[in-house]
């Protein structure tokens, strides 16, 4: 295990608390154009996670709970005191902005927790702060441990955006190709455009590019063929909630990788925070999918490109059954079947 240079492989944030406002870079805009959104209502945090102003699960869960800080200085008495009756509609707005990464309600009931019934705005700042903190520790921790699981010369295949962009900072699954590419354990890093949104294509080129990891982007549907010319001997893709059997949801895509992978002898991981982790889930059957709208895919770049009547169906995250998953890495150690506990 070597030291990771952070400086040259975590160059940018997702997220920026100001003390009374949250930046967000808009990762709508990117690479294009670096454009921060500065929200100073927990209905404007609300808004930048469904319009995917931020996104990606860990740094969901931290602007929400930012979100509370805001609503929390809003609502305050004069001796800087919120109550919780205060707060709930905030709550209940933040909780509905997406359904699918755990790591946003993790994070609300993290918050509800500090507050009680009522307690003073400043100590529900320094709780956002540590969630943001304790993420990136965590990320770190379990960039390594993921790294050590890599092979010297091997290839990686990552799905979706998992980078700074995607956390407090260097990020899960990408997190763990740079920590095996300074390591000097990765040959050949590939990613998936990850259509339609192309978080892949925008963010994930655009991370790699940056640090000086030579990676080439391939078509979604370039996957299993890649696997087949034996280029790539892991997938590496992060979660937005891991049920106790193993079973993750995560972007679009992600199960058919699986079973591709599984298919070609070639290993899959999954990285993520324990944050990621939903004990309550003993399977993913219950997992709720985010459908999204159809312009995603009727649209490219702002330009339609279906014929006008062209009907849809969008589901954005898919469950990859623990069975397909060789390892999950979270902060906590290296997990593999049964994971979390049996279903
Ligand atoms: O719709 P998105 O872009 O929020 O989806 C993101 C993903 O699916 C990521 O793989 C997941 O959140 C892990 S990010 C570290």
């Amino acid at each position: 295990m070597t030291d990771v240079d952070y400086a040259r492989y975590d160059r940018i944030r997702a997220v920026h608390w100001t003390g009374a406002g949250l930046s967000l870079i808009d990762q709508r805009l990117l690479p294009m154009q670096q454009v921060w959104v500065v929200c100073e209502t927990a209905s404007a945090v609300a808004t930048a996670i469904q319009n995917l102003t931020v996104r990606g699960a860990p740094a969901i869960g931290i602007a929400a709970a930012y979100g509370v800080v805001l609503a929390a200085q809003a609502h305050q008495d004069a001796a800087g005191l919120v109550s919780i009756a205060s707060l709930e509609p905030a709550l209940q707005e933040l909780a509905a902005s997406r359904p699918t990464a755990v790591n946003l309600f993790w994070a609300l009931a993290r918050m509800r927790r500090v507050l009680g019934e009522r307690c003073a705005v400043s100590v529900l700042e320094q709780e956002a702060q540590a969630i943001e903190r304790e993420d990136l520790a965590a990320i770190r921790h379990m960039g390594q441990l993921g790294a050590s699981l890599i092979e010297p010369g091997s290839g990686v295949l990552t799905h979706c955006n998992t980078g700074s962009l995607a956390t407090a900072g260097f990020g899960t699954a990408l997190g763990v190709i740079r920590a095996a590419y300074a390591e000097g354990r990765v040959a050949r890093v590939f990613n998936t455009e990850t259509r339609p949104w192309g978080q892949g294509t925008r963010l994930t080129a655009w991370e790699l590019l940056e640090d000086g990891i030579p990676a080439k982007l391939i078509a979604d549907s370039a996957a299993a063929h890649l696997m087949k010319t034996g280029q790539v001997q892991w997938v590496i893709v992060g979660a937005d909630r891991i049920a106790r059997n193993g079973d993750t949801a995560n972007k679009i895509g992600t199960y058919q990788l699986a079973i591709a992978a599984r298919h070609h002898g070639v290993k899959f991981m999954v990285v993520a925070p324990s944050s990621t982790v939903d004990l309550s889930m003993p399977t993913g059957d219950h997992i709720e999918i985010e459908l999204r709208e159809a312009r995603e895919l009727l649209e490219a770049g702002g330009q339609r490109i279906a014929a006008e009547g062209v009907q849809t169906w969008n589901p954005v995250f898919d469950v990859t059954p623990g069975s397909l998953i060789d390892a999950v890495v979270t902060e906590q150690g290296i997990f593999r079947a049964p994971f979390f506990g049996a279903a």
